[in-house]
């Protein structure tokens, strides 16, 4: 049974082979080589659709943006997706605005964060019409301002706040406790100077407050809390400038089920049980209920996408304790996910070309890269008939897997096929060792003289 709380809508079984979008894996193999990232077209454009509405349906006329998180995957095909289902984008860098950018995505429904971008991110930023840009540094601020000024634009900008709150999830994506480098932090008192900051500048337009507690979070406790230091923040605002500023931006971080074990938290939860609680403290600070944006990622596009691998060895390995462990090397690895040893998280895998009857063993998928790190899946049950040539399918890859890709070991990195009714379309293709050589450059050597 293919979970469909982990796998993709269209993820079925015919004949004991996986199929996505109607198209099966084993054809998708042949045609488009392995490791592939294959995106459920269908179900991304449901997803998205879906946080579009909860968030019109929740909070109707206050509802102002769905931002989609870029960073958790982008490529041109699937900004003009996004596009087209209305909702906006978040960017972070001028690479993810350039992808943007090359879709013809709306400047108005763009928004740009970062804790470090530069100034010619910035220009292109304010070039392109963006909504917003979020700032996260004082220094940012006078840049931003002086940028505009140059431009002769005003720029509409949020505040990236710190409101110093604990996410449960994996040390390494929280990003809201005080020892952290994003934001301005609430308690500390530079959110309040970041403010004063921005107040001095003709050329910035300050529309509210934004901030991003972590990510991969299962529960709505972390973002109540929040949402209440944020209000709290507005309401000093107020009382001191005598207006409100409109916008509240909560971030993304909605987790997604990775195993049978997960259960996130529902788009339709989250935002009933954040409307109660902003409701009741704007009650209760006499501040008009404001505009709330939210930027989802992986809750969009994570379940959307699987990997293929091609089963390339099989290895008993003795252990100590007298028992052995099948090691199963697949044609990928931590080249196209990271994940698994950067943060120790979980994945689920099928055997995808196949149905076996014969009994489950324990086994341990990994990668063919030159690290014992490189674990895909540190323990599974699988077939024991499982051999070279048969095809291992790892759903929820659709997050941080392609956009956190690496070329280590010089390896390519896998192209995304996207596929629905039946067809199948590449929307980015595999990096060929063309690719890759040609990079390397063979020059004479220029004086550089002193600076
Ligand atoms: N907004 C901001 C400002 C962010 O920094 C992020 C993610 C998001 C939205 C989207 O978060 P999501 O809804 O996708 O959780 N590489 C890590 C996740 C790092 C997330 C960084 N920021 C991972 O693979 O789990």
């Amino acid at each position: 049974m293919l979970n469909p709380k982990i796998w993709p809508k269209t993820a079925t079984r015919r004949e004991g082979v996986i199929r996505i979008g109607d198209c099966s894996v084993k054809a998708i193999a042949a045609k488009y080589g392995t490791p592939i990232f294959v995106l459920d077209e269908l179900d991304l454009l449901e997803r998205a659709t879906y946080w579009r509405d909860q968030l019109q349906g929740v909070f109707g006329e206050k509802s102002h943006q769905v931002y989609f998180a870029a960073k958790s995957f982008i490529s041109v095909e699937v900004a003009k997706l996004i596009a087209e289902i209305g909702i906006g984008i978040d960017v972070c860098t001028g690479g993810e605005l350039a992808v943007a950018r090359a879709a013809n995505f709306p400047g108005e429904r763009i928004e740009m964060h970062g804790n470090n971008k530069s100034e010619a991110e910035i220009a292109s930023a304010i070039d392109y019409r963006v909504a917003t840009i979020v700032v996260d540094s004082l220094q940012e601020i006078t840049r931003i301002a002086r940028i505009a000024h140059e431009k002769g634009r005003v720029q509409g900008v949020m505040i990236r706040l710190n409101p110093g709150v604990e996410a449960h999830t994996h040390e390494f994506i929280k990003t809201a406790h005080e020892d952290v480098k994003f934001g301005f932090s609430i308690a500390s008192g530079a959110a309040w100077d970041a403010i004063m900051e921005i107040s001095k500048h003709e050329t910035l337009k300050l529309v509210g407050v934004h901030t991003h507690i972590g990510s991969q979070i299962f529960s709505d406790e972390a973002f109540r809390e929040t949402a209440v230091r944020l209000l709290g923040f507005l309401a000093r605002y107020k009382a001191e400038f005598g207006v409100e500023l409109p916008e509240l931006n909560i971030g993304g971080g909605v987790g997604i089920a990775y195993t049978d074990a997960d259960e996130p938290i529902s788009a339709a939860q989250l935002l009933t049980s954040l409307k109660k609680v902003i409701a009741s403290e704007c009650n209760k600070l006499g501040l008009n209920f404001p505009q709330i944006s939210v930027e989802p990622g992986r809750a969009i596009i994570g379940p959307s996408m699987v990997t293929i691998y091609r089963v390339g060895t099989t290895k008993e390995v003795r252990l100590e304790d007298g028992k052995t462990r099948l090691y199963v090397s697949v044609d990928g690895g931590m080249s196209d996910n990271i994940r698994p040893a950067l943060y120790s998280a979980d994945y689920s895998i099928a055997l995808a070309n196949r149905e076996s009857t014969t009994q489950l063993r324990d086994c341990r998928i990994v990668g063919k890269h030159c690290e014992s790190g490189d674990i895909i899946i540190d323990s599974v049950e699988l077939a024991s008939d499982i051999a070279p040539g048969d095809l291992l399918v790892v759903p929820a890859t659709g997050a941080y897997g392609r956009s956190m890709a690496s070329n280590y070991n010089h390896q390519p990195r896998p192209g995304v096929i996207s596929v629905a009714n039946g067809a199948a379309r590449t929307i980015l293709r595999t990096e060929t060792e063309r690719d890759l050589l040609a990079l390397d450059v063979v020059e004479a050597a220029t004086p550089m003289g002193d600076e």
